[in-house]
């Protein structure tokens, strides 16, 4: 595996990897994806292999540029205008969108389903490496199927680092949690998985979205479980640390206990100082704070690089608080209810 830091030289050989059926792990603005042509359906079944990702689990496809579109999707004419104005306003950016897909998509990509998610993203080098790889990359995010999501490339590096032809490392990615998933392919536009643009943005733009993000619509057991295909991804427990995790809301501070072996994540600054009140600095509690200052874009940027740096301490559980339910905040949460559904 070749580990490189993005230049124009390292992008051309990505693109060589990828244009050649292989395999690159690179930057983008929300998470690093794991990257392979869009429409070469044998190197598409390596990236599921390498991630142990079921095979029901669509990809997202990646463009670089607008004309690109028709070679992907095919948006009949009700979604058309719905399409232009997301696009307008989102792409480049953390927006995939749920379109018919063309037929040259193989149906690998797209776990068999008519449908694919498109998503134009913001990220330089990862648009100069989909321009020079042909047009169009499917990529879900790089990390083996259900853990945490990558926010550097040291992070694909540790967990994929033998299982891909090369990673590039663009450092940190900005957003730093994966993008919204909208479906506008029904009557009503539905958003499938909370992410980087926000609920709010997206309702200012088009009015009224459904939200089917809830976890009940995602738990197999339920009547709902049928709905939950339409985004097969967004399983239960997903984005999942190794040492398990359980959320509290802000009103239960006071009362969270101080145990040994674990470590405690508060969304800001005062969380923290209301939950320090009284107990013996001696205990030496393990303890992180997203944003100082309850910045929220800032708590989303460093959730999943600070859980991935729990993952590696030698604690027994992690105790993490829930962010203010709106915009990011409603993503932040949805990772954290994710990643707490097996505890
Ligand atoms: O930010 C991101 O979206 C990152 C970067 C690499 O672009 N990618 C990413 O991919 O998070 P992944 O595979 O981890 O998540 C893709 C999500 C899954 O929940 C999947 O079910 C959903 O998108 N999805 C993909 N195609 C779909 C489709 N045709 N219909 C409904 N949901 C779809
Ligand atoms: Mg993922």
């Amino acid at each position: 595996m070749n580990y490189l830091p993005v230049t124009h030289r390292s992008l051309k050989q990505a693109a060589e990897i990828i244009r050649g059926g292989g395999i690159v792990a690179f930057p983008t603005e929300t998470v690093y994806g794991l990257g392979a042509d869009a429409f070469n359906a044998g190197a598409i079944a390596k990236v599921f292999e390498a991630k142990g990702r079921p095979r029901f689990d669509p990809l997202i496809i990646h463009i670089a540029a607008m004309e690109t579109l028709e070679m992907v999707a095919a948006a009949a004419y009700n979604m058309r205008q719905k399409l232009s104005l997301l696009a307008k306003k989102f792409w480049p950016g953390p927006l995939s969108i749920v379109l018919p897909k063309n037929e040259k998509i193989p149906g690998i990509a797209t776990a068999g389903l008519p449908t694919a998610a498109i998503r134009f993203p913001s990220h330089e080098a990862a648009q100069k490496l989909i321009s020079l790889s042909g047009g169009a990359i499917a990529a879900p995010s790089a990390n083996p199927f259900g853990a945490l999501s990558p926010t550097k490339a040291e992070h694909v590096r540790d967990t994929l680092g033998n299982k891909v032809d090369m990673i590039l490392d663009g450092g940190s990615a900005q957003i730093g949690l994966e993008s919204t998933v909208l479906d506008i392919t029904g009557g009503r536009v539905k958003i499938l998985r909370h992410g980087g643009v926000s609920k709010e943005e997206i309702e200012n733009l088009i009015g009224a979205v459904e939200d089917c993000t809830a976890l009940e619509n995602t738990d197999s057991k339920t009547a709902k479980a049928e709905e939950a295909y339409a985004s097969p991804g967004q399983l239960k427990s997903h984005y999942a640390p190794k040492i398990p995790l359980s959320t509290f809301k802000t009103d239960d501070i006071s009362s969270l206990p101080l145990e040994q072996n674990a470590a405690y994540l508060f969304f800001d600054d005062s969380s923290c100082d209301t939950w320090l009140e009284g107990k013996s600095r001696a205990q030496n509690p393990v303890f992180r704070v997203l944003s100082s200052s309850g910045q929220i874009r800032e708590a989303a940027f460093r959730l999943f690089e600070i859980l991935h740096e729990l993952d590696s301490l030698r604690i027994k559980r992690i105790f993490a608080q829930f962010a203010p339910e709106q915009r990011l905040g409603m993503a932040i949460n949805d990772r954290l209810r994710r990643a707490s559904a097996n505890t």
